[in-house]
């Protein structure tokens, strides 16, 4: 009993920040198949697919590290060992990580709620799939100040159609939230994020032991039961579902160009060698032990550790993942290619081609678009 006291008084203290305020935790949805990024998640699970050479959970623990939360528990399902050895106890990085693992997936609330022992404070939950700038520490003060109950971060896209839709009255209230909208269900270009501040009542929305969804599920019973429950829409702010190949692509270029506001790439080059007549150009990155051979450039891309680019191959808008040798006279032109890929000589690798970990192509193979 007492013991138990100790370590709530424990809990509680360390959930204070030196000013006396209140920390939020976090709770990192990381649970997903990443069925759409396959075959790159064969192997390696969606939350930490590399993006510019650096796992992608980084970049949302970023995020948070901004707003001043470590406190992160990561809940995960589909191959959890292979995030957990990665990301360790989060020392390396500045943070608390605590892991979940459910023996089968529970669904997004059902993550949440499975992870009920670990959450005593407000928490901010993640989809783990995200990459924004977002100013988090404007959104969690709007959402005490208007005593949400659950506040939701929208932002606006050009075809609703793959997200939640999200309807809100003019004080910010959501009015309605549908899932996967229709064609003709379709009222707003406002959609959810994937990023939620929740306070712990609502876990006991949650039925235990069950396959749950916030979004089918504990979002239209907030709605039913009148809670106060809120959106916020933050203006220029960055925001990317990194989950299909397209748009992973798309994350690179446009951290390569520097268009995100808040996030930048803090190191392009590595240590390497490279033949003097090769050409990298000022937009690419290129990690430690590539060798880039004479008469080989490599434009607006990024080569992960210990890549061979051979003599007068070209590499462009393309994404490499680490290990891969890619043949004298080859070229790739945006393109996606795992890990310990062999692409043989003078090939032509177009874009849409996304190739799974250690494949090989024949030397003068033909993928994807390639102008006539
Ligand atoms: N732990 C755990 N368990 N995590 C899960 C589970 C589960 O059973 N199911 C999904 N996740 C995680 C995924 O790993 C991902 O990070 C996140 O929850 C969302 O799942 P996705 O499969 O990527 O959903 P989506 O992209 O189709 O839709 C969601 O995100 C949109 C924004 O990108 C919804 O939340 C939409 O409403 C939203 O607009
Ligand atoms: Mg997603």
């Amino acid at each position: 009993m007492v013991g138990t006291r100790v370590l709530d008084l424990i809990r509680f203290y360390s959930s204070k920040d030196h000013a006396g305020e209140s920390l939020m935790q976090a709770l990192i949805l990381a649970g997903g198949k990443g069925t759409r990024l396959r075959p790159l998640t064969l192997y390696t699970p969606k939350p930490i697919v590399p993006i510019c050479n650096r796992p992608f959970l980084l970049y949302q623990i970023d995020t948070l590290k901004r707003a001043g939360i470590t406190d992160i528990t990561l809940s995960l399902s589909y191959q959890p060992h292979k995030i957990e050895q990665l990301m360790g106890d989060g020392s390396d990085y500045g943070v608390h990580l605590k892991y979940t693992v459910e023996p089968q997936p529970m669904g997004t609330a059902g993550a949440y709620k499975y992870a009920e022992n670990l959450i005593r404070e407000p928490t901010v939950v993640f989809n783990g799939d995200i990459l924004t700038d977002l100013d988090l520490k404007s959104v969690i003060r709007e959402h005490k100040d208007r005593k949400a109950v659950a506040t939701i971060v929208l932002t606006p896209v050009e075809n609703p159609s793959a997200y939640g839709l999200v309807e809100t009255e003019p004080d910010g209230r959501i009015r309605r939230f549908l899932e996967k909208p229709k064609a003709d269900e379709i009222t707003v270009n406002t959609i959810n994020a994937g990023t939620y501040i929740l306070e712990p009542r609502v876990l006991d929305l949650i039925p235990e032991g069950e396959n749950y969804s916030f979004e089918y599920g504990l979002f239209p019973k907030l709605l039913m039961m009148n809670e106060p429950f809120f959106a916020q829409t933050p203006q220029r702010t960055y925001w990317l579902d990194i989950g299909t190949p397209a748009r992973y692509l798309q994350a690179h270029h446009d951290l390569l160009a520097n268009r995100i506001a808040r996030i930048h790439v803090k190191k392009r080059l590595g240590n390497f060698d490279m033949a003097t007549v090769a050409e990298v150009d000022e937009m690419s990155v290129v990690a430690d032990d590539c060798m880039i051979k004479p008469g080989a450039q490599v434009i607006n891309s990024v080569l992960g550790q210990g890549c061979y680019v051979e003599e007068k191959a070209v590499v462009e808008n393309s994404v490499i993942w680490s290990h891969t040798r890619i043949g004298a006279g080859a070229q790739l032109k945006g393109a996606i290619v795992g890990r310990g890929c062999h692409i043989g000589r003078s090939a032509f690798v177009g874009p849409n081609t996304v190739l799974g970990d250690k494949a090989s192509l024949t030397d003068y193979s033909q993928t994807g678009e390639q102008a006539q």
